[in-house]
């Protein structure tokens, strides 16, 4: 298929493109899934090597849904929702069966980008960093109304910055005098215990732990996981990138394990209960030349599996 569109490099430069698309291993008459459309980098990467096949793309995100709107191709559907509702939409789109389903998990450049996004540690703006933005929760409802003890586990958890709990309390301590609304409020409260030398990389991880609460990834993380072996037929291939070690532990796990915590199970002859196989045991890095051009490719993991 000859597409005309390419993806804009200003919205997000695709983490190990041709990696994934090898891992999908497409059947040109295939059904595939890209849950991370973001600027459509992989997306369109797919689109191009399909013929009869066809392509479901998801992103929570309004200003990737516009985006996907650059792609005027039958085979293509795109829909705005959480990944963690795949099969009731693929469902509603006729489809129960997939042959390839890609993650690229976490958020795009273009979001970081945004200042009136809060995602990111370099621009003053609001406390938001919602990637739906229709969302209940934004980080600075989290950080005004969670308690120190649920603040102390999402940093010590999502963020593994070491001092968590002394972080925890002096943003309860800063809130009451001024309740927290843009991302420079946050920095100022944590600045004298941020390490010397490493504020940015200490100020990220916090912004991390914050994001993936506000959008509650891990757990859409695991549902997603779980509805991959449902909907993917014989064969197809489960390819998910992460960014940071918790992700890549639990999709680790599920594909291993059939599941992301405890043991595998076992039936009566002691086979093992699990939807996956997985197809290279280490994960998947970027090449150095592609971390040298691209530092979003620096702590990439590419986990590629088989359903069986
Ligand atoms: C790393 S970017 C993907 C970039 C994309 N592969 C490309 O080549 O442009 C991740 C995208 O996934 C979206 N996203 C993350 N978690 C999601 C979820 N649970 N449901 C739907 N979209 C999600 C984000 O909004 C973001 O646009």
């Amino acid at each position: 298929m000859q597409l005309k569109t390419k993806a804009p490099m200003s919205y997000h430069r695709p983490v190990m493109l041709k990696e994934c698309i090898e891992a999908l291993n497409i059947n040109p008459k295939g059904v595939y899934v890209d849950v991370t459309f973001g600027g459509g980098g992989h997306s369109l990467a797919i689109l191009e090597r399909l013929k009869e096949g066809r392509l479901i793309a998801f992103d929570q995100d309004e200003d990737a849904k516009k985006q996907s709107e650059n792609i005027k191709s039958r085979s293509f559907t795109f829909c705005q929702a959480n990944f963690r509702y795949m099969k009731k939409y693929l469902k509603l789109n006729g489809v129960t069966k997939v042959d390839g389903i890609l993650a690229d998990l976490g958020i795009s450049s273009h979001q970081i980008d945004s200042p009136e996004r809060g995602f990111s540690t370099r621009y003053d703006g609001p406390l938001d960093m919602r990637m739906d933005t229709k969302g209940d929760l934004t980080a600075a409802s989290l950080l005004n109304k969670y308690s120190e003890a649920e603040l102390h586990k999402i940093l010590g958890m999502y963020g593994e910055i070491k001092n968590a709990k002394t972080a925890a309390k002096l943003i309860t301590q800063h809130r009451v005098s001024k309740p927290f609304s843009r991302t420079e409020d946050l920095k100022k409260a944590l600045q004298t215990i941020a390490p010397r030398g490493k504020e940015n990389k200490y100020f990220a991880q916090v912004f991390q732990a914050l994001r993936i609460e506000v959008n509650h990834e891990m757990q859409a993380l695991e549902d997603f996981l779980h509805q991959c072996g449902e909907v993917m037929a014989e064969g197809g291939r489960l390819v998910v990138m992460s960014y940071h070690s918790l992700e890549d532990r639990l999709v680790k796990n599920f594909i291993n394990k059939g599941k992301m915590f405890g043991e595998v199970e076992k039936d009566f002859y002691g086979n093992e209960i699990k939807p996956f196989e997985a197809v290279n045991r280490k994960p998947i890095e970027a090449s150095k030349e592609e971390i040298e051009s691209n530092n979003r490719a620096r702590s990439a993991k590419l986990r590629v599996a088989e359903r069986i």
